[in-house]
């Protein structure tokens, strides 16, 4: 399969429109060497196929198409590359992106769990709205892990499983986390019989995901902040990186110590960068901590080939 990161930052993107922190303002300037970025999605395909699955729609599809030809081919006046979307949740920079696929001729395939087909016809009700566009023909995702595939789209599997993570503010259970809020997913090409782990969002490493990161050749996991309190020490906020769902990569407990303890055959990419993470700096020391631990950071256009 091939992957194609068309966007690796956290919501916000990066930099963020009013965002003058260090990262933001360094990057505006040209005086911090690092590389702006869209909001998070993944596009999969299978070898040399043109139809894919689109992982979370994010509100800069539209410019991420525009950087893609190949995601809008011109096979009839009106064509997409994408077969059928995945949601990882119900966050803003995850699912607002459906309202600009409404001018489709065809009611759009997407794969959601409950939980967060909940939050987009409640809190959020980005499908009801899309009901008076193109439709969608919405197919519910198990958290069992039973495989499941987009019509369209040969030779590739999906497995999801629940995570610890944070449902979005407009859910009802955002202080009380419901299963299916937050999913992982393990992306199978069942002709080279290679996987990737991909969760955008991920809180806690339980022993279930730690089997599911360790049997893969390639993990891209939740890269949103290098501290837990990276908010509250640059004056953003009150919430550590744990309080709102994602695991830091320092310190005692960190995606750094989880992501060493992989197999050495394993691609480790961080993925969901928010763009205070000083990881974003090409020239920092925690970039470079990275770099000795064979840590990779997820850039825009970036193309995975497992
Ligand atoms: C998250 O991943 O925590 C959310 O997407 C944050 C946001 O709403 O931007
Ligand atoms: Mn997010
Ligand atoms: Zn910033």
């Amino acid at each position: 399969m091939r992957i194609t990161v068309l966007g690796s930052a956290a919501g916000g993107g990066f930099p963020q429109w009013n965002c003058n922190c260090a990262n933001c303002a360094g990057v505006r300037s040209g005086r911090v060497r690092a590389k702006a970025r869209t909001q998070s999605s993944i596009f999969v395909r299978p070898d040399d196929a043109a139809d894919g699955v689109l992982f979370n729609a994010s509100p800069d599809i539209l410019e991420q198409i525009r950087s893609h030809p190949a995601l809008q081919p011109a096979r009839a006046l009106r064509d997409t590359a994408i077969a059928g979307v995945v949601l990882m949740d119900g966050q803003v920079d995850h699912a607002t992106g459906l309202f600009m696929l409404r001018e489709r001729s065809s009611p759009l395939p997407l794969w959601c769990t409950d939980p967060v087909e909940d939050d987009l016809m409640q809190g959020n009700p980005v499908l009801r709205v899309l009901s008076h566009f193109c439709g969608v023909r919405r197919q519910r995702i198990a958290l069992d892990g039973t495989p499941f595939g987009v019509p369209g789209v040969a030779g590739l599997a999906f497995k999801a499983m629940p995570l610890s993570s944070k449902a979005a503010p407009y859910s009802p259970h955002r202080e009380a986390p419901v299963p299916g809020d937050n999913i992982g997913m393990t992306l199978v090409d069942s002709g080279r019989r290679t996987s990737v782990f991909y969760a955008p969002g991920l809180g806690a490493i339980t022993p279930p995901v730690f089997d599911a990161m360790a049997s893969a050749d390639v993990v891209m996991v939740d890269g949103t902040f290098w501290t837990d309190d990276e908010m509250k020490s640059l004056g953003l906020g009150n919430k550590s990186a744990r309080d709102i769902g994602h695991l830091p990569q320092s310190g005692a407990g960190g995606m750094l110590e989880w992501l060493a303890r992989l197999p050495a055959r394993t691609r480790r990419l961080l993925i969901h960068i928010n763009n205070t993470n000083p990881i974003l700096d090409e020239d920092s020391p925690q970039r470079a901590e990275l770099q000795r631990a064979g840590v990779e950071v997820c850039e825009d256009g970036m193309s995975i080939e497992v």
